[in-house]
């Protein structure tokens, strides 16, 4: 598999949105239909064969995410915590985490992005394989304005990028998964704190534009992008997944189906942590995979 073997889940921020629900939790720890919103970027990362990851949480909010987060050894994956004072704009993950990225590339994603798509897990190691410059992901939205939103032209190239641009430039936002070079460490430390006091991660990609180290890929309309950012979006992805499950008899995002599917953990392992869940559907859907 790919050059990327890192990624980092950003999973601060207030939840302002969604007080007061996230008043005493953290958005990431609430549910998404059967399933805590932290396990589908997780599950993002894994699908992209990336087996070392740094989750960055609020200070004070590390024993909850343990808790709910299966031990990573039984998922064949390490998972490193870190914890953020006051958060303070996605490029802070690449200072946070200039330890654990080290030398090497590394990818990151949003601790509230969810992304569902069939032709997924192959783009997802395409990425991995990026040597140098950064690649984003670009979905079509009704509300362009809410995000950091590109223009491009047919060949894809990036021609202008806006951070909640106020007058329509383009349906395209740049989703929240995003892959780089080394470089971004760098680039990180060196960036002046925006009008709205954070540091931007379109400032770090206008960097790699600038040099022509910047590509971008549609996910494609097949595809579903959501963010869980307000209580909408919130049952939106529930309906999502709960209609998809329901239907398939598959689930999104099940953490130890795909630790076994990837081969990070053998039958034997797997067979094993079944039974740290109580009895329930949730045991008795990873039952039926082993008798498959
Ligand atoms: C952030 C980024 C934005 C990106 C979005 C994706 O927005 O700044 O460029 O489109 O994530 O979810 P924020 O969550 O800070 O509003």
């Amino acid at each position: 598999k790919g050059m990327i073997k890192k990624g980092i889940i950003l999973a601060g921020g207030l939840g302002t949105r969604m007080s007061p629900i996230t008043k005493a939790v953290n958005k990431q720890l609430l549910p998404i239909y059967d399933k805590p919103l932290i396990f589908y970027p997780l599950s993002v990362l894994m699908l992209a064969g990336i087996r070392d990851i740094l989750i960055i949480v609020n200070e004070g909010q590390l024993k909850q995410f343990k808790k709910i987060l299966p031990e990573s050894k039984n998922l064949g994956i390490k998972i490193n915590f870190a914890q953020q004072q006051y958060p303070g704009g996605l490029p802070e993950a690449f200072i946070i985490g200039e330890k654990f990225i080290g030398k090497n590339n590394v990818a990151l994603i949003l601790g509230d992005n969810f992304f569902y798509s069939q032709s997924l897990t192959a783009k997802l190691i395409d990425c991995t394989k990026l040597q140098s410059g950064a690649k984003v992901f670009l979905h079509s939205v009704s509300n362009p304005s809410q995000y950091g939103v590109v223009k491009i032209n047919k060949k894809n190239k990036v021609l202008k990028i806006v951070e909640k641009p106020k007058k329509h430039l383009s349906d395209l936002a740049i989703t929240g998964l995003y892959f780089f070079d080394n470089k971004v460490v760098e680039y990180s430390k060196k960036l002046k704190i925006s009008k709205r006091k954070e540091m931007e991660i379109i400032d770090v990609l206008s960097k790699y534009n600038k040099k022509n180290k910047l590509s971008a890929e549609l996910i494609g309309r097949g595809a579903a992008w959501l963010d869980a950012g307000t209580i909408e979006d919130f049952y939106n992805a529930s309906s999502f997944v709960s209609a998809l499950e329901n239907r398939q008899g598959l689930k999104i995002a099940c953490l130890e189906e795909i630790a076994y599917s990837e081969n990070f953990i053998s039958k034997e392992q797997f067979s094993k942590l079944i039974y740290d869940y109580p009895k329930n559907d949730y045991r008795d859907y990873l039952e039926t995979l082993l008798s498959n």
